[in-house]
Formats: structure tokens, C-alpha cells, sequence
């Protein structure tokens, strides 16, 4: 297939092209530099050159408070930029996946939303990300809007200055002799190089729709944080924060676990449990660094 990778510098878009790259696909990256998502010119000069038979776009404006500042590019990227995207891949007959996102939900359910659930965003990213679904599907018949959660990969994401959760934590452990991290926020953090594998499973399928694509379980950031410096042995000593110790600044779910009905529906789900990705992260993370120091 010939593949086309939107975002392909960012912290998911970079493990998408390689997971398709992997497969023997032709994968065509383009970052941001040579493709505007807002502009339809954009994007209708950069895919028809390429005539690709699959789009993924990773591309977004996911940095939450900086969208809640400027509704109006939040919109510009995340919903006519999907749009836009939609409509240049379904012109030229290719299939699209578009990167979606558990803040479409407002955490009120308390279990994990399916498919089925009614979103309801509880700020301007959330908004924005889901009126990109809805030009999704509503402009491109071969679509699969894949919604993602707390994301963490090898390379940094760009939107969010660099550093993931779990190299966030590793520093900071460090740097300071006691950590305190929120414990009423719950998700499921998320490999990318996970996803990436997903998609690429997903891309051979022609059951188009709406997919939910988590690792299995979920936690509290206060648990996560736990379970990296229990599998790397890190002593901090860390607490759960009070509550109100650290106010929001734009609202956020306080759960939004996502549960993978549909991809377990089809027999498709490759994921795996999130202490188990982590695992795996923490291991290519020391390889990693043993080489570096070898
Ligand atoms: N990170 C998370 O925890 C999380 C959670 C749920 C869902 N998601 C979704 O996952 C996807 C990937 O996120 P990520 O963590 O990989 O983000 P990332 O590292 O910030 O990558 C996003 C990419 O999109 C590009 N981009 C931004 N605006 C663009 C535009 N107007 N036109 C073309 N390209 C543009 C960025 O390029 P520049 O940096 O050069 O602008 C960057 O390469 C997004 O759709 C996001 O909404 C992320």
C-alpha cells in the first residue's frame, strides 16, 4: 500500500511510519513544515502528488490550554483541518484513519466508555477533536476515527514541550526528594509503539466506523507514577496531592477510560495490559541507554 503519515515527526505520527514501513508499505511522512492541515490547498497539493491509497493523520492542536486560549486555530486544525483531510482522501478514493481522543467524554460514567457512549467534551480540545470526527465521518465513507489515551512513546511529543509522563516522573525523581502526583484522574496510559501496531492491523480491515484504542486496565496518574518507579527501582518517596493541590486550569475528565469494544468485537485488539506496556518501554529504555553508555 502506498501510505501516507500526517504529523510524522510527532511523538505517534513517527511510530505509525515505521510500523507501516515495517509491513513493506511505500510510507510517505509529512510534517508539518510540508503540510497545513487547515489550508484545504494544503493538503489537496500534498496527498494528490502522492495519490496514497491510506491516510493516517496524527496531526493536531492537542495542547489543552493553549486551545481553550485560541479556540479558533483549535478549530481550524482539529475539525475543518480533519475535514479537510476527509475530503482530499475520499476525491482520491484512499481510506483514512484519523487520531482521535478519550477527552471527547466528560468522565461522569465513571466505567469505561465504549463506542457506544454519547461524548460530551468538557473543553475546547475536546470540541474541536470531535467535530474533526464528525467531518470524518461524514465526508470520507473509508474512515476509521481511532480515539486514543494518555499517549507515551520513544519520541517526544512536540505539542507538550518534549518529555512524557514517564520521563517527566524519572527526572523529576531526580531532582526532588518527594513527588506528589493527582490520584482522582484515571486513564489508561498507552504505548504508541502499541498503537502503531494496532493501526496497522486495522488498516487491512474494510470494517470502517469508530474504533477505541487503549491498553487494557486503567489507573490514577498517582498509580502510574508508582509503577515506574516500582519496575525501575527509583526510591522518591511519593504521595498522592491533596485535593485542590493542583487546580486545572481548563476542566478535564477525571476518568476517561476508554474500553476497546469494537476492535475485540472484530478480533482485531493487540493491546496489551498498561503495566505490561510500560514494561516493555522501561526495557527498550534501558537498552537504550546501555548502548548509549556502552
Ligand atoms: N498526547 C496524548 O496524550 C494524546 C491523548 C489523546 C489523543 N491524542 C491525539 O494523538 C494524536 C497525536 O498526538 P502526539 O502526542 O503524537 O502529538 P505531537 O507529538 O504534538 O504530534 C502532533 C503532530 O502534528 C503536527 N501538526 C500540528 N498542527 C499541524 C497542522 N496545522 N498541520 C499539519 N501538522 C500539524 C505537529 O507538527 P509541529 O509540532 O511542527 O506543529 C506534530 O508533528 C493527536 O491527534 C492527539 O489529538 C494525544
Amino acid at each position: 500500500m502506498k501510505v501516507a503519515v500526517l504529523g510524522a515527526n510527532g511523538q505517534l505520527g513517527r511510530d505509525v511510519a515505521a510500523a507501516f514501513s515495517a509491513q513493506k508499505n511505500a510510507v510517505t511522512t509529512l510534517t508539518h513544515e510540508q503540510i497545513e492541515v487547515g489550508s484545504l490547498d494544503s493538503v489537496r497539493a500534498a496527498l494528490e502528488g502522492i495519490r496514497p491509497n491510506l491516510v493516517v493523520n496524527t496531526a493536531a492542536f492537542h495542547h489543552v490550554e493553549k486551545c481553550e486560549a485560541d479556540p479558533a486555530l483549535a478549530f481550524a486544525v482539529n475539525g475543518i483541518g480533519a475535514r479537510n483531510v476527509a475530503q482530499v482522501t475520499d476525491s482520491l478514493g484512499a481510506a483514512l484513519i484519523h487520531i482521535g481522543t478519550d477527552y471527547v467524554f466528560d468522565g461522569v460514567k465513571g466505567a469505561p466508555y465504549t463506542e457506544a457512549d454519547g461524548p460530551n467534551p468538557l473543553n475546547v480540545y475536546g470540541n474541536t477533536k470531535l467535530s474533526g470526527e464528525h467531518f470524518v465521518r461524514t465526508t470520507n465513507p473509508k474512515h476509521f476515527v481511532v480515539r486514543v489515551s494518555a499517549i507515551y512513546g520513544e519520541n517526544p511529543c512536540r505539542a507538550k514541550g518534549g518529555l512524557n509522563f514517564v520521563e517527566l516522573m524519572l527526572k523529576l525523581s531526580q531532582e526532588r526528594p518527594e513527588l506528589r502526583v493527582v490520584d482522582d484522574e484515571f486513564v489508561t496510559p498507552t504505548p504508541t509503539s502499541q498503537i502503531a501496531r494496532q493501526l496497522v492491523e486495522l488498516s487491512q480491515s474494510s470494517d470502517y466506523g469508530l474504533y477505541h484504542a487503549t491498553a487494557e486496565g486503567s489507573c490514577s496518574w498517582y498509580e502510574f507514577a508508582a509503577a515506574i518507579f516500582e519496575i525501575t527501582g527509583t526510591k522518591v518517596r511519593l504521595e498522592k496531592s491533596r485535593p485542590g493541590e493542583f487546580p486545572a486550569k481548563v476542566p478535564r475528565p477525571k476518568y476517561s477510560v476508554l474500553e476497546n469494544a469494537a476492535l475485540k468485537r472484530r478480533s482485531l485488539n493487540v493491546f496489551t495490559h498498561w503495566k505490561e506496556g510500560l514494561q516493555e518501554y522501561l526495557a527498550r529504555r534501558e537498552a537504550a541507554m546501555k548502548l548509549v553508555n556502552a
